[in-house]
């Protein structure tokens, strides 16, 4: 998956634009609060049907304008061409379009463009709390296989009904004995969901840790393993994983043992989760472990130094392409925001020579200094300046 060209217009600060990218390394140059970031913003926005930094669509749009549109000439692997693009305006309006024909579902477009984001905020990977980490690892296993979303998003649905159920009666709001039977059908219809979930969070981590670890190696020139390691809260998962290895992963679906195991640890707990008035397990506080030398080394959730920390999930972000294209046969479009930032020199040096092998990558620096005398092949580079994108020669320019 490539991007080729790019045209935009209304996004943020950004100057009409008509842009050709290079099929690998692509280098976005200017001051902080230039431009470059709403660049890659665009860029990604058909990812995820939304921006990569959470802002609402119509802040989007530039201050002046009514609207936005951004097309984009896709490049499947295989060589096929694809035309989408996607317009928004202040009303809440959003056009969307695949080869000139409207789709209607933002799903049907979503999606259709593979990428990878870091950007600096991606270093809490793993220093923040769990959550980050559990989203990176749904995110992961969503892409590679749907009926994971599936069970996921059902997952999520209905432990919202049971934590209400339990917040109700609490409250004196709903008869014990009802409730009780209810929380009953809850925690099956839970446990139904939770074992295929916490099976594929166990095999996203098994799947990653190769990747991870050999860009780790290369990045931080360490002989020292990386590992990233499934935590789940349920013991009867637990269990399941570590006596089951792959075997267990394998048929994530269906595994109507755990399942059970599942329901009754659940059904196990019920009496503290009506005192507390909230659910007390479950893979909703699941957790990854990051390690350093190996599956005893150095946690470093909460021991890792600035930089071991940021090397780690640069290595952990970076793997998850190579994690769908193994799986799935897509390589993603990469984008890179920032990323050297706070890389020592040695480090820097490494990245690049990843990121030239990498597939397409977009990488935006504010620092000329990083990348001074980095020439890959095919390299295309912008400076952007108050929102006008204008091109680097090649000989050159760089200042
Ligand atoms: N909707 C918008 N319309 C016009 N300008 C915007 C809009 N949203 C953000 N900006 C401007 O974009 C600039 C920040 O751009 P950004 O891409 O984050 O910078 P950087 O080059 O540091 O990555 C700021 O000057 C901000 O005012
Ligand atoms: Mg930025």
């Amino acid at each position: 998956m490539r991007i080729v060209t790019a045209r935009l217009s209304g996004f943020r600060n950004l100057s009409e634009a008509a842009l050709a990218f290079s099929p690998g390394v692509n280098l976005v140059q200017g001051r902080n609060g230039e431009g470059k970031t709403n660049l890659l913003e665009a860029l990604n926005w058909l990812a995820l049907g939304r921006s990569h930094r959470g802002s609402r669509n119509e802040d989007l749009i530039a201050f002046d304008r009514d609207e936005l549109h951004v097309a984009l000439e896709l490049e499947e692997d295989a060589g096929a061409r694809l035309a989408c693009e996607f317009g928004l305006d202040r009303s809440g309006g959003r056009r969307l379009r695949i080869d000139g024909e409207a789709v209607r579902r933002r799903t049907d477009l979503v999606g259709r463009l593979a990428t990878v984001f870091f950007d600096p905020d991606s270093i809490r990977l793993v220093q923040g709390g769990p959550e980050r980490r559990r989203q990176f690892a749904d995110q992961g296993m969503a892409e590679i296989d749907p009926a994971y979303l599936a069970h996921l998003t059902a997952f999520q649905r209905a432990l919202k009904q049971k934590t209400g159920l339990l917040r109700d009666l609490r409250r004196g709001a709903v008869n014990g004995a009802q409730a009780r039977r209810e929380l009953a059908a809850w925690n099956a219809e839970l446990a139904h969901h939770a074992a295929p979930v916490s099976l594929g969070r166990a095999e996203y981590a098994a799947l990653l840790t190769p990747f991870a670890d050999r860009i780790h190696r290369d990045l931080a020139g360490t002989d020292q393993p990386l590992v990233f390691t499934y935590r789940p809260r349920l013991e009867s998962v637990a269990r399941a994983v570590s006596s089951g290895g792959d075997a267990g992963v394998e048929n994530r679906s269906g595994n109507h043992a755990l399942e059970q195991d599942v329901s009754a640890e659940m059904d196990y707990i019920v009496g503290s989760e009506i005192q507390r008035g909230r659910p007390l397990t479950g893979p909703q506080l699941d957790d990854f472990e990051v390690r350093l030398g190996g599956p005893d080394g150095l946690d470093l959730r909460t021991f890792g130094s600035r930089g071991e920390t940021r090397s780690a999930a640069i290595a952990l972000i970076l793997a998850r392409s190579d994690a769908l294209d193994r799986r799935r046969g897509v390589r993603p479009v990469l984008f890179l925001d920032d990323i050297f930032s706070e890389l020592d020199r040695e480090r820097t040096r490494r990245l690049q020579e990843m990121a030239s092998r990498l597939h397409q990558v977009f990488i935006a620096t504010a620092r000329p200094g990083d990348i001074a005398d980095w020439r890959p092949e095919g390299l295309k580079a912008w400076r952007v300046e108050a929102g006008r994108i204008t091109d680097i020669p090649a000989d050159g320019g760089a200042d």
